[in-house]
């Protein structure tokens, strides 16, 4: 395969994003008005950084269960938590407080009708990971994204580590990549949500390694065969241990095995990664400067010797990125990386994986795709979104348009 069309298979960003340059170009322009919807765990780290970040302004929360934004305000380090309005319905609330984006960190079901209901009220949403609950919903978002032309951005946190994204840097320079890996193996026992969900790992976890596969690689998801396990011990309701494999686009491999059950050697949050290309390999043990090998020992020197220096300076992370790209894309009247037609390949695999688990056979992603926009059709109530669904030449088709 020749790395012209390595580089024309994937539809993820071009675009490196750099946080501190982005930073430096914004100073002196006045922070977007952000209302942070849902104010639980992944919302309550949202209204901090929100509050914190040079580019926002955290002028409400919403969130269904009373108390909740109050609480969330609370512990945001907001100076006049008194001046942070609060309510039930986050979209009703930006347009009370005149909100310039909505965030989106509420539990998985409720992001299609809070995402719909900001974006066809003009309001720019960054939504948290995964885009939605199914796959079908998630073609309806990119469908509504599409109607009211309004930016709809999924924030896929693990994305902006500064290492992943040398990572990239590193892959086309030395790719086309063949075999890349990601192992993930940490105990825990999570509650709430995660606990009754069906695939609780893949769909809470996966999603994560799979997106950064994508972006590191440049390679997009064609078929699947994944397996799963649920030991006796496990306090999951589905599966927390998972092994996939990922035929990409180009012909390359990408293996996933994760796993929240067994006690003992965890790896970090993002995976031990693997990535062999026809160039050059590297290994990262997902916390710290990655290890770069290529053939020649001398190239190999002043590659290691420049990742380090690239990764010497500190500079904002996860969630204080993702932030970060977002408003400098509306200020900048660009795509932002990651959104919704981009991120949708990421859920895909996630989703392609469970029913390649759930079927006991390999799921090619196209067919699964167009499965889901059948179903996306048949449950869609606006009659402008269906005509968009409708129209697509074929859903691959619809994420490379753009
Ligand atoms: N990027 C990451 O690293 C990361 C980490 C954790 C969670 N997440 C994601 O963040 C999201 C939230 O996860 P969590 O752990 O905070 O869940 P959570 O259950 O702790 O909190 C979700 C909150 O949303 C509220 N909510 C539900 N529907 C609502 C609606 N229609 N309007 C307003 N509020 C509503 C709930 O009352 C709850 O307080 C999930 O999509 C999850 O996958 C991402």
């Amino acid at each position: 395969m020749s790395s012209d069309l390595h580089v024309a298979a994937s539809s993820t960003s071009e675009a490196v994003a750099d946080p501190n340059a982005a930073l430096a170009n914004s100073a002196g322009q006045a922070p977007l008005r952000a209302v942070v919807v849902g104010a639980g765990g992944m919302g309550r780290w949202w209204a901090r950084v929100i509050a914190s970040s040079p580019v926002t302004e955290l002028v409400g929360v919403a969130d269904l269960v009373e108390g909740m934004p109050a609480e969330s305000i609370a512990q945001s380090g907001v100076e006049d938590p008194s001046a942070v309005a609060i309510g039930t319905d986050g979209v009703d609330l930006a347009l009370e407080v005149g909100a310039d984006i909505l965030i989106n960190p509420t539990v998985p079901v409720a992001h299609h009708p809070v995402t719909v209901k900001a974006l066809h009220a003009g309001i720019p949403v960054l939504g948290e990971k995964p885009v939605t609950e199914t796959l079908p919903e998630a073609l309806s978002l990119m469908a509504h994204a599409e109607l009211t032309g309004v930016p709809f951005m999924v924030s896929q946190s693990r994305r902006f580590f500064p290492q992943v994204r040398e990572l990239r840097r590193f892959v086309a320079e030395h790719g086309p990549t063949v075999l890349t890996s990601a192992f993930f193996s940490l105990f825990h026992e999570h509650t709430g949500f995660r606990a009754e969900q069906q695939h609780p790992l893949l769909r809470d976890m996966g999603i994560h390694a799979f997106d950064t596969a994508r972006y590191i690689t440049g390679t997009d998801p064609v078929a699947v065969t994944a397996h799963g396990a649920n030991p006796a011990w496990s306090v999951y309701a589905g599966d927390a241990t998972v092994t996939c494999t990922f035929e990409m686009t180009g012909g390359s491999l990408f293996v996933y095995n994760g796993t929240w059950n067994p006690r003992g050697l965890p790896t970090y949050w993002n995976s031990e990664w693997r990535i062999g290309a026809e160039h050059g390999s590297a290994t990262w043990d997902g916390t710290g400067v990655p290890v770069l090998g290529t053939e020649d020992e001398d190239r190999t020197r002043d590659l290691q010797r420049a990742i380090e220096q690239a990764l010497d300076t500190p500079e904002p992370d996860q969630i204080d990125a993702s932030i970060i790209e977002f408003v400098t894309s509306l200020r900048e009247g660009r795509t932002p990386m990651c959104e919704v037609h981009e991120n949708i390949l990421s859920f895909a695999m996630v989703e392609a994986a469970v029913a390649s688990i759930d079927r006991g056979s390999r799921v090619v992603i196209d067919e699964l795709l167009e499965e889901a926009r059948g179903q996306a059709i048949a449950a869609e109530t606006d009659a402008d979104a269906r005509e968009i669904l409708q129209g697509w030449g074929s859903v691959r088709e619809a994420i490379e348009r753009r």
